[in-house]
């Protein structure tokens, strides 16, 4: 196994692109520029899965432009306005909305090279066309990734295609890592991207779910067992700088499949770098405290009384929800 380029990207030069609201670091923007403008071969398509306001979408639009061979760039995205979204930009939208038009008019410089397409991911749909960069920024759960791996995995070149993951080192969106761990004979790992959350995969075997799903896609059926293995696995190549936004996830993934006193061990045992400290930090403070309030405790951050009174109301109403998804 080749050792995955590891790197912040300080050294690319970007040409002068608008600045849109986004929630793309820096060193990801530079990344996909440099991913877009000199990792492709013209061999198949360049897909996003994501694409918000633009942001990232305009780094790989202009990585293509820059290398010169046209290409195509096609953004999935539901562009519904999400609740959490008007934290993230002053513009005038309400949860519910539709945003299309800001994406485009933010990307019209490269119109040229971008088909939209607006679809909730559950309704994705692919021509079959070859694929050769997959960048993914929607999926963070597991419904969400096995149907953009259902729909665009065929269409993947094996030895060419690379899979870039928006994300795949923040901890609450834990599933991805174990995902792809679940497609380890068919992946390896190549770009690892500092001062974010990017890492890329290049595809080595063909990914055809119509086939079979490896027997361990779903991460939240796996045994203490399995989860410790894979843990293991899934940080070892990674640089302590990745390593430790992702370390996390391990405890909650074990709680989310009932090994509650494992995973308070397993985050009561987490070096806790000052990264890991605000991080973990600024999440109690968010919706995630909900579901992991015992992990919360456990590293130092028991919550207020209401947040543990609605973490409360959130296991009764997910108890309910799954008795009734059992009938
Ligand atoms: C993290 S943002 C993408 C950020 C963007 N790549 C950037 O550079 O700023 C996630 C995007 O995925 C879209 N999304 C999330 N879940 C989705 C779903 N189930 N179906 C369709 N789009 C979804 C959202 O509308 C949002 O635009």
């Amino acid at each position: 196994m080749t050792e995955p380029l590891v790197s912040d990207f300080h050294d690319i030069e970007l040409p002068a692109i608008r600045s849109v609201p986004g929630m793309t670091s820096e060193s990801e923007c530079r990344y996909l520029f440099w991913l877009a403008s000199s990792q492709l071969t013209g061999a198949g398509a360049l897909v996003e899965v994501g694409s918000w306001l633009g942001r990232s979408t305009l780094h790989l639009a202009a990585g293509l432009r820059r290398a010169g061979r046209g290409g195509e760039l096609h953004c999935f995205d539901g562009f519904t306005w999400a609740p959490s979204d008007p934290g993230k930009s002053d513009l005038p939208l309400k949860p519910g909305d539709n945003f299309q038009s800001y994406f485009e008019a933010h990307v019209a410089d490269y119109s040229d090279l971008i088909s939209i397409h607006r679809t909730r991911i559950k309704k994705l749909a692919w021509s079959g066309r070859p694929v050769e960069v997959l960048f993914l920024d929607a999926p963070k759960k597991l419904p969400e990734i096995t149907r953009c791996i259902e729909a665009f995995g065929p269409s993947l070149i094996p030895g060419r295609s690379i899979i870039a993951i928006q994300d795949y080192l923040y901890f609450p969106a834990y599933a991805l890592a174990a995902c792809m761990h679940a497609l380890r004979g068919c992946l390896e790992l190549i770009h690892v991207v500092l001062d974010g959350s990017t890492v890329a995969f290049r595809v080595v075997a063909p990914i055809d779910f119509s086939k079979n799903k490896p027997d361990d896609w779903n991460p939240n059926r796996w045994t203490p067992e399995q989860i410790d293995t894979a843990w293991h696995q899934i940080l070892a190549p990674l640089p302590a700088k990745a390593r430790e936004r992702l370390e996390p996830g391990r405890a909650l993934h074990l709680y989310n499949c009932g090994a509650k006193a494992a995973a308070i061990e397993a985050m009561s045992a987490l070096p806790m770098t000052p990264f890991q400290r605000d991080k973990i930090a600024g999440l109690s403070r968010s919706h995630t405290y909900l579901s992991f309030p015992e992990l919360f405790a456990a590293a130092g951050f028991p919550g207020t009384p209401k947040q543990n009174l609605q973490a409360k109301a959130k296991r009764v109403r997910d108890g309910l929800r799954n008795l009734l998804r059992a009938d």
